[in-house]
């Protein structure tokens, strides 16, 4: 990577979102923990000191001795502001009262950092401590009302601290500070781009399978797609692809997918593996025990598949970078791992090697990598689908019959939605089997069947989510077609509620 930024992780909630907002100008960033970090053999561009839980006055502080890099660009937002200030023989203290909100810079004075940002400026404040006692070592470039240092820079070095977050949109010109500080201090010039990740990955994946055979789970969803097809461009037809049939997909869903990959060129095996799910199934109400056994099942089938294939060394993951951020833990500097293995203990089990080539990518840069890849739309923008399917949408025991029903009602919600051009101002959408009965009435006869549940979120990221507001003229015509043409269903209802504290998922 010819230029890259370094975010050094305390634990904020935001630090997620500088690594987006930098990327966002084109240039590649890593976080890591500040008590772990990888040997720095590469070139840094500069170093960004995230904010934190902590108080830097507290006994156990997070500490990163950032004197060692100083001359590499640094940039201390809010607590990495706070321990740069400390370090500089500064006085911190707790402020009155937390600073949380909106605040407005005043005084600005000449400084790289701030070049072009003008008086009365929105910036977003969140913190408890203050930098109260400035040292010689530092000039403070902007006030607010309630802060003396909101920004600083330290004298004969390019090192800057921020007390309010750019990375937060309520910053009005968090952006362009930012970039005064990537482009004009670091001196990066934004290379960093689908076309030159794409060009740079095929020629890793290439050096490193050689003329070895890779084997990938595909799942229909964007991340094991654009996965297959990028790992296609490096090594053809040594990709091979496994598509199971677990008999709880939308309606025509493993035909029609399969299809469109087969067509577009990957090699994919489409393996019909419904009746020995539908037996790990058999008898089970408790989501846990549900996913548990599909999960297994999934395995199992995967594990025969791959058997049949030779010479296989490799087994691709579509895991992405959320999935392998280490966090750092608010309750002490311990490191939790968060790991994402979608076919568990296979790789151990077969002894194969793992390459995951999007696992630096945020979910939006996938997309955007996908489509450079000219992955059709279809795929790329298709809403979120869990790997348990309509298991975790029907209450209850999973039976063939419910599947059915819940399928063709599912069918009807979604194919309305995309005829209505509704499908993509919606995050995800599905219906839910309720195995209860209600009375009805359908011409003169009493009916008594059951219940499905339309459920339809907005989200950034599935977190947090709100249901959408669908308008009560489409939620009537896909309630009548549904009663009407679905048998079994009697009565249909909108899940209204938004996570949280709810899920999106019933199970
Ligand atoms: P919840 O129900 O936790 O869902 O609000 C958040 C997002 O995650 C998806 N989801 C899953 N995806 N395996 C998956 O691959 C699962 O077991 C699973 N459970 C929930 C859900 O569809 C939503 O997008």
């Amino acid at each position: 990577m010819e230029e890259k930024i370094l975010i050094i992780d305390f634990g904020s909630q935001y630090t997620q979102l500088i690594a987006r907002r930098i990327r966002e100008l084109n240039v590649y960033c890593e976080i890591h923990p500040f008590n772990s970090l990888p040997k720095l053999h590469n070139k840094i561009s500069g170093i960004v000191l995230s904010g934190s839980p902590y108080s830097v006055n507290d006994n156990d502080a997070p500490n990163f001795d950032f004197l060692k890099f100083s001359d590499i660009p640094i940039l201390g937002i809010c607590y990495g502001a706070q321990l740069i200030a400390k370090k500089f023989h500064c006085e911190i203290s707790q402020s009155s009262s937390r600073e949380y909100g909106r605040a407005k810079l005043s005084n600005i004075k000449k400084s790289k950092i701030l070049n072009n940002i003008k008086l009365d400026s929105t910036v977003w404040m969140s913190h408890g401590d203050s930098i109260t006692n400035i040292s010689s070592n530092l000039e403070i470039i902007s006030s607010t009302n309630d802060v003396n240092v909101a920004a600083y820079e330290v004298k004969n070095h390019k090192i800057y601290g921020l007390q309010f977050h750019p990375e937060v949109t309520h910053t009005t010109n968090g952006t362009k500070i930012l970039k005064n500080f990537i482009s004009d201090i670091c001196g990066c010039k934004g290379c960093w781009t689908p076309k030159k990740f794409i060009d740079s990955s095929i020629i890793e994946i290439k050096n490193k399978l050689k003329n070895d055979k890779v084997l990938l789970g595909l799942s229909g969803g964007v991340d094991s797609s654009v996965v297959a097809f990028l790992i296609n461009r490096a090594v053809g037809n040594n990709l091979v692809c496994v598509f199971v049939d677990n008999g709880l997909l939308r309606k025509n869903e493993f035909e029609n997918v399969l299809k469109s990959y087969q067509n577009l060129g990957l090699n994919v095996i489409g393996v019909n593996a419904k009746k020995k799910f539908y037996a790990s199934l058999k008898g089970k109400v408790d989501p846990e025990d549900k996913r548990k056994a599909i999960g297994k099942t999934f395995i199992d089938v995967f594990e025969e598949e791959s058997k049949k294939i030779k010479n296989v060394k490799w087994l691709a993951q579509g895991t992405i970078y959320p999935d392998i951020i280490e966090s750092v833990s608010v309750k002490g500097p311990s490191v939790t791992i968060k790991s994402h293995h979608n076919v568990g203990g296979l790789p151990k089990k077969m002894n194969l090697k793992i390459i995951e080539p999007l696992n630096t990518l945020f979910k939006d840069e996938v997309r955007k990598i996908g489509l450079s890849l000219k992955i059709p739309k279809n795929i790329l923008y298709r809403h979120p689908f869990p790997g348990p399917g309509l298991a975790i949408r029907i209450l209850g025991e999973v039976i063939e019959k419910r599947i059915n029903i819940l399928q063709e009602a599912d069918h009807i919600f979604i194919s309305s939605l995309i005829k209505e051009n509704l499908y993509h101002n919606i995050w995800q959408a599905g219906a839910i089997f309720l195995p209860i009965k209600s009375v009805g009435v359908m011409g003169d006869e009493r009916t008594y069947e059951n219940v499905i549940v339309l459920r339809a979120v907005n989200s950034l990221d599935g977190m947090t989510a709100d249901w959408s507001k669908l308008s009560s003229d489409f939620l009537s015509k896909i309630s009548n077609e549904i009663i009407n043409k679905v048998k079994g269903v009697n009565r249909v209802v909108l899940d209204i509620s938004s996570k949280p504290p709810a899920t999106i998922e019933w199970e």
